[in-house]
């Protein structure tokens, strides 16, 4: 049974491949609109999220399947001890597919060695999220026509934001890439993602504090949110929440050609102002998940041979 767990269980190839689907399924959405007839998708959802879980489920509506599950974990059986692993045994008896985010890293992997049907990861922790990641790469494929040769900013929080680690590890394994670590120190990339992924394959980075300093090399600036969540004191979130703000006027010395992505929520890192500057792609970023989990769910339910 294939699954998506990590960024890693997907080739490159197969990620072109994806993002290819995608782009037909822009061009051709009828195409598509029968694809799942009778299939039915399980979002179990027991950490909060808008855009993950309702672009799974717009996806699914729009390839003609259905789409059952929970939203909190307190309205499942979750809230009265039942785990992870028979959680998963008992939704492959009603669904087809599997979309799971839960706030306990390696969760999501419990939930594939115990399932019959795929399970995608949609978030485990300050881990992974890996159907992000295919909407960053396919927006950057969009915006610069290449996921190669590209110098790639990553500002805010690299330790707990879960994203960048996926983002880091998809992005590593093109050719010519060089990576900006803009962080507090506190807030500093992983070591085990530095070790595991950067040192690992050879991959040129620099860590530093300083946004403005770095904004003239970058091609995408990849901005994120301090993830409060994950806090283990609301004291170090509040003197941290705000380290990073970008405005107009800190863009000044930014390319013309500059991608600014962010996988949302915002809270105060990116002015709206911003929102107009036709650098800004975190709109378009969100639409591209959904063409990107459009055809993850085709190619999952494909491979277990539910189509
Ligand atoms: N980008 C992202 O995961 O957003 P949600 O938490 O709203 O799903």
């Amino acid at each position: 049974m294939r699954h998506l767990i990590d960024i890693l269980d997907l080739s490159v190839e197969e990620i072109a491949e994806l993002m290819d689907v995608a782009s037909d399924i822009i061009e051709n959405p009828g195409s598509y609109s029968e694809a799942c007839r009778g299939k039915k998708l399980a979002t179990l959802f027991f950490e909060p999220s808008t855009r993950t879980r309702l672009s799974f489920e717009a996806a699914m509506y729009e390839l003609g399947g259905h789409v059952i599950g929970f939203s909190e974990a307190q309205s499942s059986s979750a809230s009265k001890g039942e785990s992870v692993a028979d959680t998963a045994k008992v939704i492959s008896c009603y669904a087809d597919i599997i979309a799971m985010r839960h706030p306990k890293e390696g969760a999501p992997l419990v939930a594939a060695m115990n399932a019959s049907i795929p399970v995608i990861n949609a978030g485990d922790g300050g881990h992974n999220h890996p159907t992000q990641t295919l909407a960053d790469l396919f927006t950057i494929r969009r915006e610069k026509g290449r996921l190669d040769h590209l110098t790639v900013g990553l500002c805010g929080d690299l330790k707990f934001g879960r994203t960048v680690h996926s983002l880091i590890t998809a992005l590593s394994r093109y050719e010519g890439l060089r990576f900006v670590l803009i962080s507090p120190e506190e807030l500093k990339l992983p070591s085990y993602v530095k070790k595991e992924v950067l040192k690992a394959r050879d991959i040129p980075y620099v860590q530093t504090t300083d946004l403005e300093g770095s904004l003239p090399e970058l091609d995408i600036l990849y901005m994120t949110r301090v993830q409060r969540e994950r806090f283990f004191n609301e004291e170090d979130y509040l003197r941290l929440k705000d380290s990073y703000i970008l405005t107009k006027d800190r863009l000044r010395d930014a390319r013309e050609d500059l991608s600014i992505l962010h996988p949302l929520p915002r809270v105060n890192e990116i002015s709206v102002a911003i929102d107009d500057d036709p650098r800004a792609c975190y709109f378009k970023q969100v639409l591209y998940g959904k063409y990107m989990r459009m055809a993850l769910i085709l190619k999952l339910l494909k491979e277990a041979g539910r189509l």
